[in-house]
């Protein structure tokens, strides 16, 4: 069952809204899913109106070896399940020290839970939290807004995850990124994406994520923006992002080796046709998106 890591070393990249909007749109379509809030300033647990909780109930637990992750007390949202964090975060890393404190979440996960996905949405800064999720991961996924400090934090991140596969955890997928906070009328924004994906080809997603005013609203007891307003942009273009990941994440075995195409089959394409008459539905819209449509 995959664990997804949610990294770009730049703040303020779309990491905590991805990994919001990426866990709506799995657990409405239906996959059991458990978002882990490893940022020691805690916006994902903020931005979901969570109260910070007690030690044993935040994803420090995944830190303590009695606990089993079945045994975690997650708090349940709309479609999806959150391990909070903990303010005690930054006073716990100093006691991570030794270099066997990166395997913490890997062994803790490898007790086994019921999940079908997990998140971890990691801070900017490098920390044990952050090497800890890229050692737990099967696959990482790197926001990066085509700008310029954006960009060079992505690079830094896919140097540190391919560094992290190289000497900790072969079984890492090569990164993905998924260009967010898009505005077609800034020329810079052009001339990133245009270098993003020259550069890193079919490891970027097809799908972007534009600038949407009701992504960048708080979320209420984990209602997001599926709840809210199922045809907004924001809706569209996360669950196009979802559906490509799912390809990845959940790859069919009719796909050559295992190996996913990041883009779909003809047949899968026919509700972006169905879409397509609507001027604000600039890219694919899938499978996703007419599931959560439907709900
Ligand atoms: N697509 C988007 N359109 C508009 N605002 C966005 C979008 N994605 C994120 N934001 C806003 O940008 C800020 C940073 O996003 P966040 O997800 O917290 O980034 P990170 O976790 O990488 O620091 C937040 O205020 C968020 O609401
Ligand atoms: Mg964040």
């Amino acid at each position: 069952m995959p664990v997804l890591s949610i990294c770009n070393h730049k703040g303020g990249t779309g990491k905590t809204t991805t990994t919001i909007h990426t866990a709506a749109a799995f657990g409405l379509s239906g996959r059991r899913v458990l978002a882990v809030d490893l940022d020691p300033q805690g916006f994902l647990t903020r931005l979901l109106g969570v109260e910070e909780p007690p030690e044993e109930r935040s994803s420090l637990a995944l830190f303590d070896p009695d606990v089993m992750p079945r045994d975690l007390d997650v708090v349940p949202l709309h479609g999806f399940e959150l391990l909070p964090a903990s303010y005690n975060m930054t006073k716990a890393a100093r006691k991570l020290s030794r270099p066997t404190d990166v395997l913490w979440i890997k062994e803790a996960l490898e007790q086994g839970h019921d999940y079908d996905l997990i998140l971890l949405d990691t801070a900017a800064a490098m920390t044990v939290f952050s090497l800890n999720a890229l050692v737990a991961s099967d696959s990482v996924l790197i926001p990066v807004t085509p700008e310029y400090q954006p960009v060079v934090g992505a690079e830094q991140t896919y140097a540190t995850a391919k560094l992290v596969q190289d000497k900790l955890n072969p079984s890492l997928d090569e990164p993905l990124f998924l260009l967010t906070q898009v505005d077609a009328r800034k020329r810079d924004h052009a001339r990133y994406t245009h270098y993003i994906r020259e550069t890193y080809g079919s490891h970027v997603l097809a799908s972007e994520i534009r600038t949407s005013a009701s992504l960048a609203e708080s979320t209420h007891g984990g209602e997001t923006v599926f709840d809210r307003d199922i045809a907004s942009r924001g809706a569209r273009d996360y669950a196009n992002a979802a559906d490509e990941l799912n390809r990845y994440l959940f790859p069919t075995p009719s796909a050559s080796n295992g190996v996913p195409t990041s883009l779909p089959d003809e047949s899968e394409q026919t509700p972006a046709n169905v879409l397509s008459s609507d001027p604000d539905s600039s890219m694919l819209t899938g499978g996703m998106w007419m599931t959560l449509n439907r709900l």
